[in-house]
């Protein structure tokens, strides 16, 4: 509660420093939107066996610790404009772990390793789907 009200602060405070010209503040807003708010170009969607009715069944999460740390990292080494999000079971179990990257839809299979996820990265870069692990 206290943090909405600072904010709101915050922001009359600013405004009254700004330049009295609409042109001006909005073109600071937009820019501080456009830094902030800004839809990424992909979304890689990394399974980790969430399930409605409470602890995570199937494989994908068994296999797959510290991968979001891991991917997060390459992605920024790599200048990628890309979000990651965990998901729950993509109900491709037999095939996990999976990741998805969007909106390309490419799903990939048997994500395991380091490797594998760099070889995927290294596809997306290039803008082909990395056939070893390509769920068809
Ligand atoms: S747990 Fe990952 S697809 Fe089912």
């Amino acid at each position: 509660m206290y943090h909405g009200v600072i904010f709101g602060v915050v922001v009359r405070l600013i405004l009254q420093i700004l330049p009295d010209n609409h042109a001006c503040r909005m073109r600071m807003f937009r820019t501080y939107n456009e830094v902030h708010m800004a839809i990424p170009e992909h979304i890689i969607l990394v399974c980790q066996s969430f399930r409605v009715t409470g602890e995570p069944k199937g494989i994908c999460h068994k296999q797959t610790s510290g991968f979001l740390q891991y991917m997060e990292e390459e992605i920024l080494d790599r200048g990628l404009d890309c979000q990651i999000a965990a998901t729950g079971c993509l109900k491709q179990c037999e095939n996990g772990p999976i990741m998805v990257i969007q909106p390309e839809n490419w799903w990939f299979k048997g994500v395991d390793s380091e490797g594998a996820i760099d070889a995927i990265l290294d596809g997306l870069e290039n803008g082909e789907p990395c056939a070893d692990y390509l769920l068809s």
